[in-house]
């Protein structure tokens, strides 16, 4: 046999077989870069899975959810694997690894929502992008809630929370539905100012059906609160078009410096489609979420008469700064609050409105020795870092002067943290203190229940949205006697 082999072939079968070797090392390589190397070889984060498809879903929404995080955190740490909502989801709770998810490692976890939410608020609405659409929203939604663009509109506000007050007197009222009222109010101001009010009353109505069907299931048939959503939907975005159009052919001197005016700027337009989609956005992120703090800040000054006095004197400090009692707030005014914006980050911390946000790892991503694979959920807990005995020393305790001192880094995040951070946290925190300053030194307010409690609807909410009696004072000291 091997007479058969010439030198020539012998040559022949040599490179061949080099080349043969030199083929399955690459493809050895490539093996091992792609399969051995890969975080997947990482354990996943400990945790439970649960029932197929259900997962743990049950035992969230069975109980507080908060209750449900707790648990898990204390049996598992600040990292665990769950799976809700028919998700794999990775818990986290540290503030180093919420950073991780939300700041360091950002590009690596896109925002995530239901595709219904997505639907409802509009697809080109801000909190589904990243890259450099998101980047531009981001620039035009700050452009108008920027201190310097907000602090105009303290007059505006100032009316809003006075007409406010004054319907809520004598009244006994549902504080989180006035609460909601006011917020609405407040953002209409700050999107359209006051040029648009012919179209508000109808845009509201519109906005009221459609929030009915945020939570619904997505079945979109005639007479299902899904489909009147949607078409409540379509609705808004007509009204928000004819506002567009008449703001264009109106030749006002001046430049107006609400959100509408932003998101028309000539360099940076947007079409009237990602117009509609980001101010239906935008109220829905500002409506619930301050309306929600306000009455938390409500309950836990009612519960705490010492430091609603101390709130009230500085509030009335300001009155008494000025020439004539009743003269408008300043920016100025909202600058000397510091007790009670300390009252409203305490409150921030200990309500947590929002307990956690959600994201969705894009690749394989190793974290702490642990795997979080490719498409599943990734839920930073706000609510455990601002309750965490680490971060603040009796954390279920409501005291506002633990905020005297600055608080560890990355250990409060009312707002978020990160490119998808809060825009709107100065004029949430803006709309606070003016209602804040007046309900202080004008009016009384007591509980109409005594139970407390929380719901979530989907933020959290002191039980039965805090029924509360307010009544106008006559004169500041006549409420402390
Ligand atoms: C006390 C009231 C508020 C709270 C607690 C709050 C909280 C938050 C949080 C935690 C996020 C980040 C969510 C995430 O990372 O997934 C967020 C995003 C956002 N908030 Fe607020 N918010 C409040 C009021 C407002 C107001 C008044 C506005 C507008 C006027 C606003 C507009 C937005 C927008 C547009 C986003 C999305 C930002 C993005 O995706 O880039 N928020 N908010």
């Amino acid at each position: 046999m091997s007479s058969c082999f010439t030198p020539m072939t012998s040559m022949l079968l040599l490179v061949l077989s080099s080349l043969c070797f030199l083929a399955l090392c690459l493809i050895l390589r490539r093996l091992s870069k792609a399969f051995l190397a890969r975080p997947r070889e990482l354990p996943l984060p400990p945790g439970s899975m649960g029932w197929p498809y259900i997962g743990e879903t049950m035992q969230l929404y069975s109980k507080n959810p908060n209750a449900f995080f707790a648990l898990k955190q204390q049996r598992y740490g600040a990292i665990f694997k769950t799976h809700i909502l028919g998700c794999p989801c990775v818990m986290v709770s540290s503030p180093e690894a919420a950073r991780f998810v939300l700041v360091t490692r950002a590009h690596l976890f896109k925002p995530t929502f239901p595709a219904s939410k997505e639907r409802m608020l509009g697809p080109q609405a801000i909190f589904f992008q990243q890259g450099e659409y998101h980047a531009r929203l981001r620039r035009l939604v700050l452009r108008a809630f920027m201190p310097d663009a907000i602090r105009g509109s303290v007059a505006g506000i100032e009316a809003v929370a006075l007409r406010a007050l004054r319907s809520w007197d004598g009244r006994s009222v549902n504080t989180f539905q006035e609460m909601k009222t006011y917020a609405f109010n407040v953002a209409l101001l700050s999107i359209f100012g006051k040029d648009e009010i012919s179209y508000i009353e109808e845009l509201k109505q519109c906005y009221y059906t459609l929030e009915k069907g945020y939570n619904s299931m997505p079945i979109n048939l005639p007479g299902t609160l899904f489909y009147k959503a949607m078409k409540a939907r379509k609705q808004l975005a007509q009204i928000v078009a004819k506002i567009v159009s008449s703001r264009r052919t109106t030749q006002s001197k001046a430049v107006p410096s609400d959100l509408l005016a932003s998101f028309m700027e000539s360099k940076e337009a947007l079409t009237d489609d990602q117009i509609a989609d980001n101010i239906i956005g935008v109220i829905f992120a500002a409506r619930d979420t301050t309306a929600s703090v306000l009455t938390w800040i409500l309950k836990y000054l009612v519960e705490n008469p010492n430091i609603l006095l101390a709130v009230t004197e500085e509030q009335e400090q300001i009155i008494k700064s000025k020439e004539r009692e009743d003269e408008p707030l300043t920016w100025a005014d909202t600058k000397r609050m510091p007790l009670t914006s300390r009252v409203i980050q305490e409150t921030m911390r200990v309500a947590s409105i929002l307990s956690f946000t959600f994201r969705e790892a894009v690749e394989d991503v190793e974290y702490e020795g642990y795997l979080i694979p490719k498409g599943w959920k990734v839920l930073p807990l706000f609510r455990n870092i601002h309750h965490s005995p680490d971060n603040y020393a009796d954390p279920e305790i409501f005291d506002p002067s633990r905020f005297e001192v600055a608080t560890k880094p990355n250990t409060f995040m009312p707002f978020g943290n990160g490119s998808h951070s809060c825009p709107g946290n100065e004029l949430a925190k803006l709309e606070m203190l003016v209602l804040l300053h007046h309900l202080t030194t004008k009016y009384r307010w007591s509980k109409l229940e005594s139970q407390s409690g929380i719901q979530f609807g989907p933020f959290a909410l002191p039980l039965n949205g805090l029924p509360l009696r307010f009544s106008l004072q006559s004169t500041p000291e006549k409420s402390r006697s």
